[in-house]
């Protein structure tokens, strides 16, 4: 089965006079878990619309295998392999999980099935044969018929990956996929994460969960300021000066406050801050 990467290349997003992400490259290959990290402002959500397509560059280039896709809507992303999980699911509340998942499979479909003689009918047939397997995979069967906008925090969050599941991604970009999870939820969900990158998937992990981040990646890259400041292996990342010196400034990244950032970003510490204990990074896989 062939499979896309995604690319970032030099990517550049202003804000007026405040330079969101600045000159950033990164690579998410197929068959890994990618992470992003990083501070409160430090232009985690801002890089993560550049490859969806919310939001158009400044500078730079975004490519899906060979293709430079950097003008394309988040909508011909999404049909071309390109597929999002949202931070609140992007569910039908008034349908079933079952009718969710549908639509969603029919949508990627649309792309190379629509207007033959006869491969419509077969493009619902293999839409519900999508479904069907997903919802298997997942172990959510028995919730199938459930209405969407009935269901608790962390069944609707499995809903909405399985949503992104039924697009066929070959890249799958995921933001903070993991938040409102119990533990033995996140657990199930990391578990489900590293299987369907085995299956060859491209995954961008971005989350403030540092510890989740950390335990199921297979490489990240650290943002402060709108810059990569480190990437590599886990254990490379983690142990980065300047990586050590934010988590020191702020504590672990494992808060998940939302509050607005400082202008820039946050800057390392400057010896006024009283001392932190040592961020408690979990042992390398
Ligand atoms: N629409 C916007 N207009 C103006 N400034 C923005 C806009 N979106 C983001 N910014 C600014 O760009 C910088 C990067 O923000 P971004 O939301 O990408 O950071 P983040 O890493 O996702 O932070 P968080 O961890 O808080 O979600 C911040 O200084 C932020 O205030
Ligand atoms: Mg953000």
């Amino acid at each position: 089965m062939s499979r896309n990467d995604l690319r970032a290349r030099d990517l550049v997003r202003r804000y007026g006079g405040l330079t969101a992400v600045e000159n950033v490259s990164m690579d998410v290959p197929r068959g890994q878990i990618t992470g992003l990290i990083g501070p409160n402002g430090a232009g985690k959500s801002t890089l993560f619309s550049l490859l969806t397509g919310v939001e158009q560059p400044d500078g730079g280039k975004v490519l899906l295998g060979q293709r430079d896709i950097t003008r394309m809507s988040p909508d011909a992303r999404s049909r071309r392999g390109l597929v999002q999980t949202f931070q609140v699911p992007s569910l039908f509340p008034s349908l079933t999980v079952g009718d969710n998942l549908l639509v969603a499979a029919e949508n990627r479909r649309r792309d190379y099935a629509g207007g033959l003689l006869g491969l419509k009918a077969r493009g619902r047939a293999s839409a519900l044969a999508v479904v069907d397997e997903v919802l298997d995979s997942l172990e959510l069967a028995d919730i199938r018929g459930a209405v969407a906008g009935t269901l608790p925090t962390g069944a609707l969050r499995l809903v909405e990956f399985a949503r992104a599941l039924c697009a066929r991604p070959d890249v799958l970009l995921l933001d903070e996929p993991a938040s409102g999870l119990d533990a033995a939820e996140t657990d199930r969900f990391s578990a489900l994460v590293r299987r369907i990158a085995d299956d060859g998937v491209a995954i961008l992990l971005v989350d403030h969960d540092v510890d989740l981040v950390f335990a199921v990646v297979d490489q990240v890259y650290a943002m402060v300021g709108g810059r990569v400041v480190a990437e590599g292996a886990p254990d490379v990342v983690r142990n980065d000066p300047t990586v050590r010196s934010v988590y020191l400034a702020q504590g672990p990244l494992a808060s998940k406050s939302t509050s607005a950032p400082p202008p820039g970003g946050v800057s390392p510490p400057n010896g006024v801050s009283p001392p932190l204990p040592q961020p408690a990074f979990p042992a390398a896989r």
